[in-house]
């Protein structure tokens, strides 16, 4: 039995941890953490949890935790996890990491983007990235895994078939993609309040999106080129799930049952990844470690479909996938059963 422990455990994707480690026969989850002073009992942070676990939420340094645990889920935001992370690793615990703070492997670029400089900035090159679709052969030997933001698992699990077999430009590539509003976290703030979000669709982060340089970088290495695209969310009023509708260029014409037999043959081996001539809806992968994928011709415009549940296939469940390969296990377990 691995110790398990999760920084941030009063947020959305640890519950979704909690919730599917709470079934996994080789995890004990033994070390939760929050900032709060008074150790709040976990069924009084998570009701739905109440019964599962008989543990609190303590106040530790990341230097405790990792003394105490074999695998860390750091579910905090950017900037907190750069600053736990180092002192994980030094304690002997391996890391698999849910914010943005590890996915760029260019300091200069999360700069950029991030608007602040990196304080771990040497380990960037060497971090797994850990979608394990594309990289589980990675994955299992590191110490470090970089989990994947939703919006960017959604969009590279639609693209990366069409581009690893050359058949769409590389560039151009528009994304349309859209979320549930759990996405932006736990943490209360202006545009997610109900009032504010209920019965209203909106764009956000047009030209400015922090997941564009990580779609480009991770959808570049698996075609060998750089791949350029254009991001553009939308907030919708829904608890849970993404959709994107993407727009590539083909580079010759093909046909709807070509196109779908190269996602069917790209993902044969994959258990979450369900390519099909349905077009996904959020629904039909809400509460689910499934990434739905189909396709379509309008006219001659290629239109690539991708839906998941942003907590599950977009945080808690790759990084359930990622514990398991990390541990030497099979990546589906405690994992192939709806939550
Ligand atoms: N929500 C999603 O769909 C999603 C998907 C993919 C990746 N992610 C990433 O996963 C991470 C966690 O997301 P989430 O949705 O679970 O966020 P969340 O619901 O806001 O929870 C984050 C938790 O971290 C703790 N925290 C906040 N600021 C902190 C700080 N400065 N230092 C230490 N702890 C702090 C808070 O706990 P206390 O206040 O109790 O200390 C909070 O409950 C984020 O980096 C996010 O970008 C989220």
């Amino acid at each position: 039995m691995s110790r398990i422990g999760i920084l941030g455990a009063t947020g959305y994707t640890a519950l979704e941890l909690l919730k599917i480690l709470a079934r996994h026969p080789q995890a004990e989850v033994t070390t939760l953490t929050t900032r709060q002073e008074n150790s709040p009992h976990l069924s009084d942070v998570h009701p739905s949890l109440a019964g599962l676990f008989d543990l609190r939420c303590e106040n530790l340094s990341p230097e405790d935790v990792g003394r105490r645990c074999d695998i860390v889920f750091c579910a905090l935001p950017h900037t907190a996890s750069m600053e736990a992370v180092p002192q994980l690793l030094d304690a002997g615990c391996r890391v698999v990491d849910l914010s943005a703070d590890y996915r760029l492997s260019d300091p200069g670029v999360y700069e950029t983007w991030y608007g602040h400089v990196h304080t771990d900035p040497t380990r960037l090159s060497s971090t797994v990235y850990g979608l394990p679709e594309l990289f589980s052969d990675q994955i299992g030997s590191a110490d470090l895994v970089a989990n994947p933001g939703c919006y960017t698992s959604t969009s590279i699990l639609g693209l990366a078939p069409f581009l690893a077999a050359g058949v769409i430009e590389p560039n151009g590539i528009v994304i349309d993609a859209k979320s549930g509003v759990s996405g932006a976290g736990r943490k209360p703030k202006l545009g997610t309040l109900f009032a504010e979000c209920n019965e209203s669709v909106t764009a956000y982060g047009i030209g400015n999106h922090r997941h564009t340089p990580e779609i480009e970088q991770v959808l570049s290495d698996v075609c060998g080129t750089p791949v350029q695209v254009a991001f553009n969310p939308h907030l919708m009023p829904m608890d849970r799930g993404i959709l994107c509708s993407m727009y590539p260029r083909l580079k010759q014409p093909m046909s709807e049952d070509d196109l779908l037999e190269l996602a069917r043959s790209f993902y044969q081996d994959q258990p979450f990844v369900r390519v099909s001539s349905q077009i996904p809806a959020t629904k039909n992968v809400a509460h689910t470690n499934f990434c739905d994928l189909s396709v379509r011709l309008n006219r001659d415009q290629l239109v690539v479909f991708s839906a998941t549940d942003n907590l599950i296939k977009g945080a808690s469940g790759v990084a359930v996938q990622n514990m398991n390969l990390l541990l030497g296990l099979d990546q589906t377990l405690g994992m192939l059963s709806f939550v």
